[in-house]
């Protein structure tokens, strides 16, 4: 199975995919970096994960890092302290594809510095996570990456180590006026790193291959989301993967024909952080408004970076394009709680653009700025769905709501999310088919 962000990222994938994993056998990353940020409250104990599949709270599920994550060793080696120091064994559950290009110092010193310039020109940022995942990718295609395997061959590591870097210094000095990385102490901290990376590097591929065999559930962790994809998102605001269903795949080292339920997570309203346009937004800032309510109730504010994030309703004519892209079979709705009280609900459901009236997102980002959001209006209703677990317990209202999302957006509802922890859930079609 596939879970994958219907939205711009932050849609409680982490939640969902920790709920799923309790059936599965391993967890699988397959795009992305450490920009992703995924809260999962297990007994009202916050965690927050980065790079390390969220299935590895489960003790037992193995978890994969694949060839398409852009892995930053420091980072991981964080990351990993972090949850081994609060009991949770990490090491002998995850694998990392040798052929993960490695995030460097450098990429974060490229992506802040391009950033700042970005901003000075006047060219308007990407509003990034300056965690260096773009000039990783970057390097990835350009054929010049660090790779993982790279860390075990402490001569080859050196000689592509120090050819990334003078491209990277030459950029940072002559271009962004910035300050260089220097080799040296890059190289001994890579060396060092490597004693903690090198015994969970595999061939994810092939070993995810032989769980499929073994008919072992695995579940593919998408980050990001969808209308952040490289390709299919708000071009040129967007992260550098492909956030996508398909990249399930590709990013991992399995045969598309394995895959076979993908479930889209959609939050029961929209949020953004970074820079780009979003027709249905609203201002956040004014006490007593809707989006107000919405950035405060649903504690919108980025995990990983703690930028508030932008709010506005939920989108339908988006959240098309995604189902059709993602191939949704199902979608999970999230966060429904944070909408309780509210006297009316609003859904974004086409756009009028010069003059047309359209029923799906543009491709181009400038269009998209343009549109203007036409909306349809349902009652809200007053009742707490907060923590509620049956469909048939929730308000009339609510469900109207839903099941207008599932007609609008041509996807059914497979589960609702109504608030962090893991009980909180209303499975109507269980994605693992149990
Ligand atoms: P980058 O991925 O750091 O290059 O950032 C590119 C864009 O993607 C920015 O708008 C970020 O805010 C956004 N972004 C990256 N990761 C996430 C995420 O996990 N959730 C939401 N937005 C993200």
């Amino acid at each position: 199975m596939v879970v994958v962000g219907n939205q711009w990222g932050d849609e409680g994938k982490g939640k969902v995919v920790d709920w799923l994993t309790d059936q599965a056998h391993g967890v699988v990353r397959f795009q992305g970096g450490h920009n992703a940020g995924h809260t999962l409250v297990i007994n009202g104990q916050k965690t927050a994960l980065q790079l390390i599949p969220s299935g590895v709270m489960r003790p037992g599920v193995a978890c994969y890092i694949g060839n398409g994550v852009v892995v930053d060793p420091s980072h991981l080696q964080l990351e990993i302290g972090r949850l081994e120091a609060a009991g949770v064994d990490v090491c002998s559950r995850l694998h990392i594809s040798e052929s993960c290009p490695l995030v460097l110092p450098s990429h974060v010193a490229l992506d802040v510095a391009r950033e700042a310039r970005r901003e000075s020109c006047g060219v308007g940022k990407i509003g990034t996570t300056g965690k260096g995942i773009g000039p990783a990718y970057e390097d990835k295609v350009a054929r010049r990456a660090v790779r993982a395997q790279d860390l075990k061959h402490p001569q080859r590591l050196a000689e592509k180590l120090r050819e990334t870097l003078d491209l990277h210094n030459f950029m940072l000095r002559a271009y962004l006026h910035a300050d260089e990385v220097p080799f040296a102490s890059t190289y001994a901290r890579l060396l060092e790193l490597a004693g903690l990376v090198t015994p969970m590097l595999a061939d994810v591929g092939d070993l995810i291959y032989k769980c499929h065999v073994r008919g072992e559930r695995l579940l593919f962790e998408g980050a990001q989301g969808t209308l952040l994809d490289i390709d299919h998102g708000t071009y040129p605001f967007v992260t550098s993967s492909n956030c996508v269903a398909g990249n399930a795949a590709a990013g991992s080292g399995i045969g598309p024909g394995y895959l076979d339920y993908v479930l889209g997570i959609t939050k029961a309203y929209t949020t953004r952080v970074g820079s780009g346009p979003f027709p249905s937004e609203l201002p956040i800032d004014v006490p007593g408004t809707v989006g107000h309510h919405l950035h405060t109730v649903g504690q919108e504010r980025g995990t990983v970076t703690g930028r508030p994030r932008r709010c506005g309703w939920l989108d339908t004519a988006a959240l098309k394009r995604a189902n059709i892209i993602n191939s949704t079979s199902g979608q999970c709705i999230t966060k429904l709680d944070v909408l309780d009280g509210l006297a009316e609900i609003r859904m974004c459901v086409g756009y009028r653009l010069d003059g047309k009236v359209i029923d799906i997102l543009p491709l181009d980002a400038d269009d998209i700025a343009r549109c203007e959001p036409m909306y349809e209006s349902m009652p809200g209703w007053t009742q707490s769905t907060a923590g509620v677990t049956r469909w048939d317990a929730l308000p009339q209202a609510a469900r109207n709501y839903l099941d207008r999302i599932a007609e609008l957006s041509g996807t059914p509802i497979a589960m609702v999310s109504t608030g962090p922890d893991r009980e909180h859930t209303i499975v109507l079609q269980h994605p693992f088919g149990v």
